[in-house]
C-alpha cells in the first residue's frame, strides 16, 4: 500500500489519507457568510474524491475580515453554528471517512473598503502595492477584540462539528500581518523582535486553546518566507520562518502548513504567470489609466516580478521546518504528481501532502491515486481560479478566458 494511504492521527482526528484539500476560498457563502448549498455539493465532491481533509477556504473571524463583498464565509457569530453543523454532519454522514477542518481568518490589509465598509486594519498603516489599500493602524482595543474574535471563532468551529480548527497565518492576511516586519512596523509589545510579532498569534492560540479543549486540532498555515525584503525592509527570511514554526510547535500547535508569500510579492505563494490581460479586459484593472494599461501588458510580470511555476516548491522549506518539529507538517505548493508526494512523505520531508489547484481541476484527484493512477494533475496552472473569484464562485477555467465584464 502506498504510504500516502496509511492512516494517521492528528490529536482527536484521525485522518484515513495524507492527502489534504488546502484551504481554498470558494465564494459559496450567502449574504450571513452561512454555507450554501453550492458549497455543500463542493465539499461532497471532494470527499466523494477521496481526499482525507477537507480545509475549508478562509472563513472570517469579525466583519471587519471579509474579503469578499458577497460569497465570503463567515464564522462570526452563534446563529451561525446550526448551519455550519448541518454541513459537517453533511460530510460525515456520507461514510468517506474524511474528515473537515475549518480555515479562520481576517483579511487585514489585503482587503478592501468595498468589502468591509470601512478602512481595513493592520498592525501598521503600510500600502499594499497589490491592491493600493493603506489600512488604518490597528489600536489596542483592536488587536483585544480580534483576538477574542479569533478565539471564539475557533469554539464555533468545535461546535459546528469540524474536525479541527486551521489559523491561516500566511499569505499576508491579519497574521501574517502581525508576524512580518514588513507590514508590521510597531515599537510597542506587538512588534519589532520576533517574540513581539508573534505575541499576536500566541494569544490567539491561547485562548482558542482555552475554549475548545487539549484533544481539538489547532492547526496553522504559515508563510514560511516571501520575497518581501527590499529597499532596506525585511520580510520574513527562511531563517526566521523555521524559528516561528518552532515556537508554535513549542505553544501547542498541532500541524503546521508550510506555504510561502504575500499578496504583494507577485504570485509567490501560486507561481505561474499573471494573467494581465485577464486584470485588465475581464476586470476592468486601471480602467481609467491607458498608460498603465499599456505598461502593465508589456512589462507587468516582470514589474510584478512574479516567479515562474515550479513543482513542489516549497519542499524545502517544509523539510527544514520537519526537522525542528515534532509536530505534523503539511507540504502545499505545486505538488501534482502522486510518486512526489509519496517521496515527500518517504523521504520524511512532511507528513501531509496539501493540495488546491489540482482538487480544483478535479475533485477525484485523490482517488485515481489509490486506484493505481500515476498521472499528474491536469491543472495548467492558469491561475484563473483566483482572478476570476472577483467575479464569482470557484471553478476551474483550465486556461479559458470567460466573458469580457
Ligand atoms: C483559487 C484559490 C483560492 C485560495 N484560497 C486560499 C485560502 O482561502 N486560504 C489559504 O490559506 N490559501 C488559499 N489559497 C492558496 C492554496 O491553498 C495553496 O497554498 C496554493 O494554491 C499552492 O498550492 P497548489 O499549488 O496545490 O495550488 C488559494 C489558492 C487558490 C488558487
Amino acid at each position: 500500500m502506498s504510504v500516502l494511504f496509511e492512516t494517521t492521527r492528528v490529536k482527536s482526528m484521525e485522518l484515513k489519507n495524507r492527502l489534504v484539500r488546502s484551504a481554498t476560498v470558494e465564494r459559496m457563502g450567502d449574504d450571513k457568510g452561512l454555507p450554501t448549498p453550492d458549497l455543500l455539493r463542493l465539499y461532497e465532491r471532494l470527499a466523494k474524491g477521496g481526499v482525507g481533509l477537507i480545509i475549508t477556504g478562509m472563513t472570517y473571524v469579525s466583519p471587519d475580515g471579509k474579503t469578499f463583498p458577497a460569497g465570503a464565509a463567515g464564522i462570526d457569530r452563534d446563529e451561525g453554528i446550526a448551519s455550519w453543523r448541518a454541513l459537517t454532519d453533511h460530510v460525515h454522514s456520507l461514510g468517506t471517512g474524511a474528515k473537515i477542518a475549518m480555515q479562520i481568518a481576517h483579511g487585514g490589509r489585503q482587503t478592501t473598503r468595498a468589502a468591509i465598509g470601512q478602512q481595513p486594519i493592520a498592525p501598521s498603516a503600510v500600502k499594499d502595492q497589490s491592491n493600493f489599500v493603506t489600512p488604518r493602524q490597528m489600536t489596542e482595543d483592536d488587536i483585544e477584540r480580534t483576538i477574542e474574535a479569533f478565539a471564539r471563532a475557533a469554539r464555533r468551529v468545535k461546535e459546528s462539528g469540524f474536525d479541527a480548527v486551521q489559523i491561516h497565518g500566511g499569505h499576508g492576511y491579519l497574521v501574517n500581518g502581525f508576524l512580518n516586519p514588513y507590514t508590521n512596523r510597531r515599537t510597542d509589545r506587538w512588534g519589532g523582535s520576533l517574540e513581539n510579532r508573534m505575541r499576536f498569534v500566541s494569544e490567539i492560540y491561547t485562548r482558542s486553546r482555552k475554549l475548545v479543549g487539549d484533544a481539538f486540532p489547532i492547526l496553522i498555515k504559515i508563510s514560511a518566507y516571501d520575497h518581501m525584503t527590499r529597499k532596506g525592509k525585511k520580510g520574513i527570511e527562511l531563517g526566521e520562518g523555521i524559528m516561528m514554526a518552532q515556537s508554535l510547535a513549542d505553544m501547542g500547535i498541532d500541524g503546521i502548513e508550510v506555504s510561502c508569500g504575500i499578496a504583494e510579492d507577485g504570485m509567490s505563494t501560486l507561481r505561474g504567470k499573471l494573467p494581465i490581460d485577464l486584470l485588465i479586459d475581464d476586470l476592468g484593472m486601471f480602467k481609467n489609466n491607458a498608460l498603465m494599461r499599456f505598461v502593465m501588458r508589456r512589462f507587468g510580470n516582470r514589474i510584478m516580478k512574479t516567479p515562474p511555476f515550479t513543482e513542489d516548491y516549497n519542499r524545502s522549506a517544509a523539510r527544514l521546518i520537519k526537522q525542528k518539529v515534532s509536530v505534523p507538517v503539511f507540504a502545499v505548493g505545486g505538488i501534482i504528481r502522486p510518486s512526489t508526494m509519496e517521496d515527500i512523505v518517504t523521504s520524511g520531508d512532511a507528513d501531509y501532502v496539501s493540495l488546491c489547484r489540482s482538487l480544483i481541476y478535479s475533485p477525484i484527484f485523490p482517488r485515481k491515486i489509490q486506484e493505481g493512477s500515476r498521472e499528474p494533475s491536469g491543472c495548467v496552472h492558469c491561475n484563473h481560479c483566483l482572478f476570476y473569484l472577483a467575479l464569482g464562485p470557484l471553478r476551474c477555467y483550465n486556461g479559458k478566458r470567460i466573458k469580457k465584464v
